[in-house]
């Protein structure tokens, strides 16, 4: 086998100008993809664009004409497209019980995390059903498993993010497109800098593997799930927490 594993395919990933999607990303180019990166961080952007010689599109993955407007450019300038995977998100508030969390900050989370995989989902899968083929990869979290207190517009958007991918795999199942999930534990990328100490420890804490999870293990995988061999799973959620997860 001389191909690349993704030669002539073609790729969106959201958030890729980051941790995880970077990591995605760089990985399906260097196995054979056409890239292109969706992040509202043109800093993010510019650096893995001229690393890797992927398209970087400035996109909020919240703003809904923008996500569309995004993968039409992609369509007509690569002329199809075979994968897409939103790994754009936000953490929002930690440490805050829900009676002190803002409505605002809950609605734009949900805003970015829940909304932006629908859009995504929603304006990829016409161009991969017109080819009968096609991979959505939504990276949800543990969190949307088991929820994290103190997390409620993070642990809500990733619920539904779950929901998402259970529903839709189901509606496209007999027509080529396969739509998973991947719900990680913590990855140490530039997300949990932010991440309250005691946050972090609780969510550490409660691995068996008592470590952080590393990007190229959430690549490896993802890129495992969006690959032509992975091809009788949809609407699956797929675990990458150390042992953490038991369902
Ligand atoms: N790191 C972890 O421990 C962990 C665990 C479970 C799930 N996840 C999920 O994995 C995904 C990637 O996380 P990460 O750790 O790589 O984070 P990260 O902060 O390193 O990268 C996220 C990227 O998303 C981009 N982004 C944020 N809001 C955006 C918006 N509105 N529009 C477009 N781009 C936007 C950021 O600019 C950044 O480049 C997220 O969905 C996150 O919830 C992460």
């Amino acid at each position: 086998m001389d191909e690349k594993r993704f030669s002539g395919k073609v790729a969106v990933v959201t958030g890729g100008g980051s941790g995880i999607g970077e990591g995605i990303a760089r990985r399906l180019q260097a196995e054979g993809a056409q890239v292109a990166l969706f992040d509202r961080d043109s800093a993010a952007l510019d650096r893995v664009s001229s690393e890797t010689g992927a398209l970087g599109l400035n996109i909020d993955m919240s703003d809904e004409r923008a996500v569309e407007a995004g993968i039409e450019a992609v369509v007509d300038g690569f002329g199809r497209l075979d994968i897409a995977v939103n790994s754009a998100g936000v953490v929002g508030m930690t440490s805050t019980n829900i009676v002190d969390y803002p409505t605002e900050e809950f609605q734009r989370v949900l805003a970015i995390n829940l909304f932006g995989s629908f859009y995504l989902t929603k304006y990829a899968i016409p161009p991969m059903l017109q080819q009968g083929y096609g991979r959505v990869l939504l990276i949800a979290s543990i969190a949307g498993k088991e929820g994290n207190p103190g997390m409620i517009g993070y642990s809500t958007s990733k619920a539904g993010v779950v929901g998402m991918v259970k529903a839709v795999g189901k509606e496209y199942a007999e027509r080529g497109v396969t739509v998973n999930g991947l719900a990680p534990a913590v990855i140490r990328t530039p997300m949990n800098e932010k991440t309250a100490p005691e946050q972090l420890k609780y969510m550490t804490e409660r691995i068996p593997m008592k470590r952080l999870g590393t990007v190229e293990e959430a690549a490896a995988l993802a890129c495992w799930i969006v690959s032509e061999e992975a091809a009788f799973t949809t609407g699956f959620v797929f675990d990458l927490s150390g042992g953490r997860a038991t369902y």
